[in-house]
């Protein structure tokens, strides 16, 4: 029999998995949404264009309801109108006015403040007859689009007002609920465990979906198909070859507008403890016993938990903050200039840190993680970069211009990956020269990527967990991190770097001192 031909549904080479095609759209059942902070910035560019995505490609089901909760009064029609314009200014699909109708028709708006009982049993009175007139089933989704310090009171709310958990009616499947966050989760390991106490308290784990949009990314769960689905890579992907890896996520806008959130925050914990270790995680966890949501959790988790920061910090850490300088042709200010933030901040808009992951995959392998915002360019990256060849059998003359080899996963924009390798140069001397060798989503594959939020709100209403971070990570995640934190809180301030550049001095002396250089991407 040919290889692939497999006859039973339970193979690796049969879509028929768990008896379902894992090809065919997966569409949403009877369900509703709230969100709280529907008026915010988030719910506005991302959450409600994303639903209507959803319900564009025909993955939600036909009597979805969205139910926005805040504390501007507004009609139902106001709100419709609210989600009308996200939908204009950001949806990533064409509008379609029939998609639209059916999905208006779904939209309910409350009004309250978080603390006002009130406007809680309005939200329980809207539920309830939206069940009864959609038909949602009493399923019902809440999204904490709001302030980490607002969590406590609405989830005490939820509990007191019997929205957290379901009542089923005699002789009917219990609905389901669950709650959706958004970080940060915490600020350091202890206020993780505070706050994942908390939600815990009123929402089981297996109810709680804590978003990392970086998850949604399709580039990102491409790491897993290009390590677990080819041969090729497996073999040199350990310490053996390896020489380092940078994962980068460069950004080059700024903070302005964004004060209220960030000072006091920064980079580290904005960015690092998230998006950047859970990169780390997915590049270098073993093979997972199967795409299962508890199998990829089992080998994140063993990876965060084998991860360190490497010593002495202020040789292997850096940071930064931006002063005025150019973003292309405009000028642009500092962050102490920036709107809203304290004129002696010292918050970092720069970070790196080293790592070292202690399996014997990884022994003496340093990741260096960076960050920041108002750099030479938008990129996120990673670059895993291979040791040069053992010995080279060409004059040293041949080989000057020759650097190492590198896989580079881009992640965004310009998504693909790259190969970087040697290759002569034409004519009739030898030279050796690196080249690339790209392969790019957009020239690959004609179908476009949904958004990171249309892909992570369908796995919440599907009740499937895979791409959300359980708390363990959470704070497997601050305990790598803190000590970095504990040191900069305890020496200074960060360094500046002009803005449109690739950061402070110290990050690049951070990686001369080990003879390697970061990558301008
Ligand atoms: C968010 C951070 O999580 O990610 C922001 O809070 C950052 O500071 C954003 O700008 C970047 O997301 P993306 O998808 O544009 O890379």
């Amino acid at each position: 029999m040919a290889t692939g031909a497999a006859t039973t549904v339970t193979t690796g080479n049969n879509p028929l998995r768990d008896g379902r095609d894992s090809r065919v759209p997966r569409i949403a059942g009877p369900c509703s949404m709230v969100i709280f902070g529907v008026t915010g910035d988030l719910s506005r560019r991302k959450l409600l264009p994303a639903i209507y995505d959803l319900a564009n490609r025909g993955l939600l089901p036909p009597g979805f309801a969205l139910v926005g909760f805040a504390r501007r009064d507004m009609s139902d029609d106001e709100f419709a109108q609210l989600v009308h314009e996200s939908i204009s200014s950001s949806a990533r699909t064409p509008f379609r006015e029939e998609v639209w109708q059916q999905l208006k028709e779904g939209l309910r708006f409350v009004q309250g403040t978080f603390e006002d009982e009130d406007g809680f049993h309005r939200l329980a009175t809207t539920l309830k007859d939206l069940d009864r007139d959609r038909g949602t089933g009493g399923n019902i989704a809440f999204y904490l689009a709001i302030p980490p310090t607002e969590f406590p009171v609405v989830l005490d709310q939820l509990s007191s007002n019997g929205l957290a958990q379901p009542n089923p009616e005699p002789g009917q499947p219990a609905p389901w609920r669950r709650v959706v966050i958004e970080k940060p989760f915490g600020h350091d390991l202890k206020s993780a465990q505070e706050l994942n106490a908390l939600v815990n308290r009123v929402f089981p784990e297996r109810t709680v979906f804590r978003i990392d949009h970086y998850l949604g990314k399709e580039t990102v769960q491409n790491i897993l198909a290009l390590r677990f689905a080819n041969q090729l890579w497996d073999p040199i992907w350990n310490a053996n070859y390896v020489d380092h890896v940078q994962i980068t996520m460069a950004e080059d806008i700024g903070l302005g507008g964004r004060a209220g959130y960030y000072d006091g925050i920064g980079a580290a914990r904005d960015v690092i403890q998230n998006h950047l270790l859970q990169l780390l995680a997915l590049t270098a966890m073993e093979e997972p016993v199967s795409f299962q949501p508890k199998q990829l959790q089992i080998e994140k988790i063993k990876v965060l938990s084998a991860t360190k920061l490497v010593a002495p910090l202020d040789e292997t850490t850096a940071r930064g903050q931006y002063t005025a300088g150019w973003q292309g042709s405009e000028p642009v200010v500092g962050l102490l200039q920036e709107e809203g933030f304290d004129p002696n901040s010292k918050t970092e808009t720069y970070a790196a840190i080293t790592l070292a992951v202690e399996t014997r995959r990884w022994a003496g392998v340093p990741f260096y993680l960076r960050t920041g915002k108002r750099l030479g360019r938008r990129v996120t990256e990673i670059a895993v970069v291979f040791k040069r060849a053992p010995h080279l059998p060409f004059d040293q003359t041949m080989t000057e211009e020759l650097g190492q080899n590198a896989l580079v996963i881009r992640v965004q924009p310009d998504e693909g990956i790259t190969m970087r390798f040697g290759s002569k140069v034409p004519g009739s001397s030898m030279e050796v020269r690196d080249v690339n060798m790209d392969f790019s989503y957009g020239e690959a594959f004609t179908e476009d990527s949904p958004e990171a939020y249309e892909r992570l709100i369908l796995d919440v209403l599907l009740g499937v967990p895979s791409l959300f971070p359980v708390n363990e990570e959470v704070e497997l995640s601050w305990r790598i991190l803190d000590p970095a934190l504990e040191h900069w809180a305890a020496n200074g301030k960060p360094d500046p770097y002009e803005a449109g550049t690739w950061g402070p001095e110290s990050a690049d002396e951070m990686l001369a001192r080990s003879g390697r250089e970061w990558r301008r991407p």
